[in-house]
């Protein structure tokens, strides 16, 4: 792999140890994948934050980042952490937890990167489309490369983090427009009702694609919201790093062609599900809300309680709440809480003494009952707030 001069002093430690550990990881992750050079990025977003998912091992290796006097190079975003920003999970929580958690964040803060702690940064700041980025958080990935337009491989925290200090990715996989050709072709038949059914939808595809690129034809009424659930369900399942609609009838000559009916949908969407009881947690947002979703739980809660039974969560960032503030005001007065910096999947649920979640989320239907053993219902919105409220 070709390094330009100050590349190479760079890895050869000349600029101290932070940003030739970085250097070595990108070099490798090159030369493992065939990059003949390294592109300058305009941002970096980094997963690998909440304590519960990176330990100790990543307090150790961001202190000794800061320690050897590694600081960004670019607009560095981080992913939400186990606590919320309003310090109530803080008070519930185990105080070694919360502690370590509190540390990771102070490390980020102290290398530069902007605390956004969200897994939708894009509703805050949006790359330009054609913009080649390093992001991790496969959701926010695949959101960047689909609907964006944005050009990211699918970075894990550590190389995320290293294309952040360097302000550089190596140059191989979608950075090349070669590899951003749909492979499959994928007619959808089952008519989708709702963004649940998108996201059963993207975790039945997930399973079959692996990391090939669809070509998705048959939702030609698909919104935002949708897609956004479609992708997220789609990168947890599988590792489709990408995915083109096609709204207008394009032939797909010479690639694998999957149908999909409305029993694959239902059967997803059944197979989610695995309580049949009452939750204890109601939770929107994941990924973190866009304005419009706010705006959408606020219409469905207007005039309504949330059950004293129950908790109703809708999260996203502090910058959206901040914008949405008229919006969040609604839902916090009917009982709800609009809570930022944190998510149902990367905080502590049996700790906060959640036996049972609903939410709306296939990736969280999906993540809840594997790494917290939680009993999961899923549904649309709509019956998550009917649900929640009296
Ligand atoms: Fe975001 Fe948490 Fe879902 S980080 S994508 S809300 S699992």
């Amino acid at each position: 792999m070709y390094l330009t001069r100050e590349e190479e002093r760079i890895y050869d430690g000349e600029m101290g140890w932070a940003y030739q550990v970085s250097m070595r990881i990108l070099v490798k992750l090159g030369e493992l994948y065939g990059a003949s050079r390294l592109i300058p990025i305009e941002s970096a977003h980094i997963s690998g934050v909440s304590y519960k998912t990176v330990g100790d091992a990543a307090i150790e290796f961001l202190r000794a980042l800061s320690e050897s006097n590694g600081r960004v190079k670019v607009r560095a975003t981080i992913n939400p952490s186990g606590v919320d920003q309003d310090r109530i999970l803080s008070n519930i929580l185990p105080s070694d937890l919360v502690n370590r958690q509190m540390e990771i964040v102070r490390l980020y803060e102290e290398i530069g990167a902007t605390l956004t702690l969200t897994c939708t940064p894009y509703y805050i700041e949006t790359p330009k489309s054609g913009a080649h980025i390093s992001w991790a958080e496969s959701s926010a990935v695949i959101y960047a490369n689909s609907i964006i337009g944005s050009w990211t491989n699918r970075e894990g925290g550590p190389s995320a983090l290293a294309s952040a200090l360097i302000g550089k990715t190596p140059d191989y996989g979608l950075h090349r427009p070669e590899n951003r050709q749909p492979s499959v072709l994928v007619k959808v038949e089952a008519k989708l009702n709702s963004e649940a059914d998108y996201g059963a939808l993207g975790l039945y595809l997930g399973r079959i694609l692996g990391e090939k690129i669809p070509l998705i034809q048959g939702l030609p009424g698909a919104g935002e919201t949708d897609l956004k659930q479609m992708g997220a369900a789609m990168a947890t399942s599988g590792m489709v790093p990408m995915f083109h609609i096609d709204r207008i009838g394009r032939s797909a000559g010479g690639i694998e062609k999957i149908t999909v009916d409305e029993r694959d949908i239902i059967k997803t969407r059944l197979d989610l599900s695995t309580s049949s009881g009452r939750p204890d947690l109601v939770f929107i947002g994941c990924p973190h809300c866009s304005p419009n979703e706010i705006r959408l739980v606020s219409e469905l809660i207007r005039g309504r309680r949330v059950r004293s039974d129950v908790r109703l969560w809708i999260c996203t960032s502090n910058f959206i709440r901040e914008k949405m503030r008229e919006h969040a005001r609604i839902i916090e007065s009917a009982g709800g809480r609009v809570m930022c910096g944190t998510c149902a999947v990367v905080t502590w649920l049996k700790n906060l003494g959640v036996e049972t979640i609903m939410t709306n989320s296939a990736k969280t239907a999906y993540y809840a009952r594997l790494l917290d053993g939680v009993g999961v219902i899923f549904a649309p919105i709509s019956e998550c707030i009917n649900v929640a409220c009296q």
